[in-house]
């Protein structure tokens, strides 16, 4: 048996529990000062404060800082050939990001560059987001298919998922997203691509069992909610557990679409009417926001504190991808939380540990600093929570532990 121990902690703070918080439980996260974790075999043992810590092989001395779980980003579109800065011209000359789309670019330029990308290079790639994404103090990662949009393309992006599941400190949970877009050579007879998707993609991928969800882009001129439902029922029959894409940019019914499927989660939700919220309080769906995104694309912020009052339970993720948010930093999405969702630093600090934990069905596992979880922690630069949120643009992750590992540590 091997243990570590983390001591000298200034400050622990976490949510607690195994399922995603809602309402008021959002910010009652647990405080603990002058205290201790213990990880034994890469889960924690015990935790205390304001008690002698007992021995262990490792001692971690955590000189007084905040010490929190390791972040989870919930929503990411980690595998994907190229980059696109070249629509950020486009933007500032007018271009909105469904005309770019539209015009084939967006999300289809970036198809081309996936397909034409080798698994190695693929993975190559991931590794080095995933290696950026630990040192800012994230340890476990969902991760998109879906620029691929044909069978041998979407498998090779969730085969690199498998394979950095295997050799990448990270947990990664695989999401199917081959209901993306509609790809060019379907341009005239999506109904076609709909068929691909449910009888050919799905079962491929259940399969291989390269995924636990299967999510769709619920939006103008790419899924209704009602070819969003097939998609999603169609997963379903295969195991697959449904994520929705809805209220991006149009309402048109995504997020009502998760009482009746039985989503896991709904994400982005920037323009999400009463209805949604409310379907979404009812089927206990966590709402994943993506605040970067807003902050990308230059427009409105998702109606964040309505969801908290509703009794929504809400994660927040990076959303990483080529096109609507080149930015992969969970620390600038915490910071955005509060100053644009107006989320107290501790429903921030629920929206990227236990409830982006439940966003991807994980919160038996991580998402917590207590008995029974597997020992991810991060300490911080940083006396407090209001410090992680105030202090944007700095890197503060100081170590990062990993199921009882130092994965980084700069001191
Ligand atoms: O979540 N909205 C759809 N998908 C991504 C963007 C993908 C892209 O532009 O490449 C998103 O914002
Ligand atoms: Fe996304």
């Amino acid at each position: 048996m091997s243990t570590l121990l983390i001591h000298n902690v200034g400050l622990l703070a976490t949510p607690l529990g195994h399922s995603a918080r809602r309402g008021a439980e959002q910010g009652d996260i647990q405080l603990l000062r002058d205290a201790w974790v213990l990880v034994e075999d890469g889960m924690i043992a015990a935790v205390g404060a304001g008690t002698p810590a007992p021995a262990a092989d490792t001692a971690l001395d955590a000189g007084g800082h905040l010490v929190t779980p390791g972040l989870v980003d919930a929503h990411t579109h980690l595998i994907f050939g190229g980059w696109r800065q070249n629509e950020l011209g486009l933007k500032l000359h007018g271009a909105t990001y469904l005309e770019i789309l539209a015009r084939g670019g967006g999300i289809l330029s970036t198809v081309t560059a996936t397909r034409q990308a080798t698994e190695q290079a693929l993975y190559d790639k991931a590794r080095a987001a995933l290696n950026e994404m630990l040192a800012l103090g994230v340890t476990t990662v969902e991760a998109k298919s879906g620029y691929g949009l044909d069978t041998e393309t979407e498998l090779k992006q969730l085969r690199v998922i498998r394979a950095l599941q295997e050799d990448h400190p990270c947990d990664l949970a695989a999401t199917f997203l081959g209901a993306h877009a509609v790809p060019a050579e379907y341009k005239n007879d999506r109904e076609a691509y709909i068929r691909l998707l449910c009888e050919e993609m799905i079962p491929a991928v259940a399969r291989e069992n390269l995924a636990r969800f299967c999510d769709v882009f619920c939006e103008t001129g790419v899924f209704s909610a009602e070819e969003s439902r097939q998609i999603l029922e169609a997963g379903k029959r295969y195991g697959l557990i449904p994520k929705i894409h809805a209220d991006e940019i149009d309402p048109i019914g995504g997020s009502e679409l998760t009482a009746r499927v039985g989503a896991i989660s709904a994400e982005h939700l920037i323009v999400c009417p009463p209805a949604g919220i409310a379907a979404m309080a009812e089927a206990g769906t966590v709402a994943c926001c993506l605040p970067a995104t807003s902050f990308y694309l230059g427009s409105t912020f998702a109606p964040v504190r309505d969801m908290v009052n509703a009794g929504v339970p809400v994660a927040m993720a990076s959303d990483f991808n080529p096109g609507s948010c080149p930015s992969l930093n969970l620390q600038f999405v915490m910071n955005l939380g509060c100053l644009k969702y107006r989320l107290t630093p501790e429903e921030v600090l629920t929206a990227v540990t236990l409830n982006a934990a439940a966003a991807i069905d994980m919160a038996d596992r991580v998402g917590s600093v207590e008995i029974g979880k597997q020992g991810d922690l991060v300490i911080w630069d940083a006396p407090d929570l209001d410090y992680i949120c105030y202090r944007m643009g700095s890197n503060l992750a100081r170590t990062v532990v990993k199921k009882g590992q130092v994965v980084k540590n700069r001191l």
